[in-house]
């Protein structure tokens, strides 16, 4: 009895924790992951109970060392160059709008608020040079991996599988067969830097210190009520009188779920998209899209898609898609009823249609509801990874193995894309893992668990990573 309630306290502490530091709300959607994350991580750094190892982490500064990787693992980056085109084309037109090279007021200042690992800002530095207007770009992430990406400037074929081949011949570099770069005088504005959404916003360069735009596209979706005002209020604080918010095709905000502290803000129509404007009338669910008013000027477009759905058929990696897809298939099953579960159901459908793009996106819903589900994890870092994102694969990966260190899985595909990269240290590493983690993992496998119950159909897969695992250290191991 004692047990539960202190199991209930630590859950409880645990997310209020996770909503200060992020925003998120996940008290309903992952209670039970959260309490066996907690436990590993505070068994893991020696904690007595994870209550202590829980105090100490609110006594932490969430930017310290342990509160930022958690952070890190909470928080999903799907993203692109050239993403969302009905937002994009609003973004184009707001652009031209608001830059007037007569009166020379300088750059048009962009703020992009949860940035991830840089593509929406290079876009937005794009667009920008197309229109001839001097933009100044600021992209901002609470975390501090998907930062180090956009500093690098550095992506795949992945980030770039939205835009066209001629603007990528324009304004990236190969840098080889699979890897591009952003060094083009149109992002010599482009900046980026660490924020957190519920602290106070960061100041442009111009003297007043505001924002003509602020971008701020599918971040705010699993933010508690609380948190989306103070996100908002924070926004719209730093907002020139002038400017503009956007935010994701799919997110219409609703006065109704955001409670009474948020700012009021006015939803318009403009070059395809829609834009809101702070202002006294409340917006929501009265006002029907098909009402919004648009600005002069503005032809009246139809409604913009939720989600431009590109299909990708040619996957590299099938057999090892098809497993997966069985086995998240199955685990549907076991779990009936749990949101991820269905998600996991729709990505892998998605999969066996070959859309692996729209199943990368259910994952990322799924992880949204809970980032502490190993096997969503391990499913998109697979994804990725037979789509030719080898960098974010590799971080998915990552991700499973914070929160179960000797998962045979995770550890065997990182050490597969460690020594493609030729990193024979960390694949070594990566494959001792793997062998620890087959040893340990029970057999049966635990139905509860989608890649043990792929893998308990499929022991193919535990087979192979055995075989490959023993294969590169014995050719390793003694050539050292
Ligand atoms: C799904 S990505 C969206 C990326 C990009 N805006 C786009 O639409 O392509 C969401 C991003 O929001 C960031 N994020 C989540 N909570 C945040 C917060 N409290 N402060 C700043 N960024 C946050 C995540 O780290 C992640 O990079």
């Amino acid at each position: 009895m004692a047990r539960s309630s202190s199991r209930r306290e630590m859950i409880s502490r645990a997310c209020d924790l996770i909503e200060d530091w992020t925003g998120f709300a996940l008290r309903e959607t992952a209670p039970r992951r959260i309490a066996e994350t907690f436990d590993e991580r505070s068994r893991r750094l020696g904690y007595d109970h994870p209550l202590d190892y829980l105090e100490e982490l609110r006594h932490l500064p969430p930017t310290a060392d342990e509160p930022q990787r958690l952070v890190n693992l909470i928080t999903n980056g799907l993203t692109a160059f050239w993403r969302d085109k009905p937002q994009l084309s609003a973004l184009r037109s707001l652009l031209n709008h608001l830059y007037d090279p007569h009166y020379a007021l300088g750059p048009v200042y962009v703020w992009c608020a949860g940035v991830s690992t840089g593509e929406e800002a290079y876009t937005v530095a794009i667009l920008a040079d197309e229109e001839d207007v001097d933009v100044h770009v600021l992209g901002t992430d609470i975390n501090t991996d998907f930062l180090a990406t956009a500093q690098s400037g550095t992506y795949d074929e992945w980030s770039l599988r939205r835009m066209p081949s001629s603007r990528r011949d324009t304004y990236l570099r190969r840098i080889d067969d699979r890897r591009w770069t952003t060094d083009h005088s149109a992002f010599d504005d482009v900046h980026f830097k660490h924020h957190n959404l519920l602290s106070p916003p960061p100041s442009s360069p111009h003297p007043d210190g505001r924002w003509d735009i602020v971008l701020c596209r599918n971040v705010l979706i699993y933010f508690s009520q609380k948190a989306t005002s103070r996100a908002l209020r924070n926004m719209t604080d730093q907002l020139a009188d002038e400017g503009y918010l956007i935010f994701g095709s799919s997110e219409q905000l609703h006065p109704e779920d955001l409670g009474p502290d948020a700012p009021h803000l006015r939803p318009i129509r403009r070059g395809g998209g829609f834009v809101y404007r702070p202002g006294r009338r409340r917006t929501g669910a009265t006002i029907e899209p098909g009402h919004w008013p648009h600005e002069s000027g503005d032809p009246f477009p139809a409604l913009p898609p939720i989600e431009d759905r590109t299909r990708r058929a040619d996957s590299p990696d099938f057999s090892t898609l098809a497993d997966v897809s069985t086995l998240a298939e199955t685990t549907s099953n076991v779990d009936d009823g749990d949101t991820v579960a269905e998600l996991l159901r729709t990505a892998a459908e998605h999969i066996d249609d070959g859309d692996l793009e729209l199943a990368a996106h259910c994952l990322e819903a799924a992880l949204g509801y809970d980032p502490f589900h190993v096997e969503s994890h391990c499913l998109m870092g697979t994804i990725l990874h037979s789509l030719g994102a080898t960098e974010r694969a590799a971080e998915a990966f990552q991700k499973a193995l914070f929160l179960v260190p000797d998962h045979w899985y995770a550890a065997h595909r990182t050490a597969i894309i460690h020594e493609a990269r030729g990193d024979i240290a960390s694949a070594r590493r990566a494959f001792r893992r793997t062998l620890r983690g087959l040893e340990i993992s029970p057999d049966p496998l635990d139905a509860t668990s989608v890649l043990r119950h792929i893998a308990g159909q499929s022991f193919r897969l535990r087979r192979q990573a055995k075989r490959q695992a023993h294969a590169f250290l014995q050719l390793h191991d003694n050539a050292s």
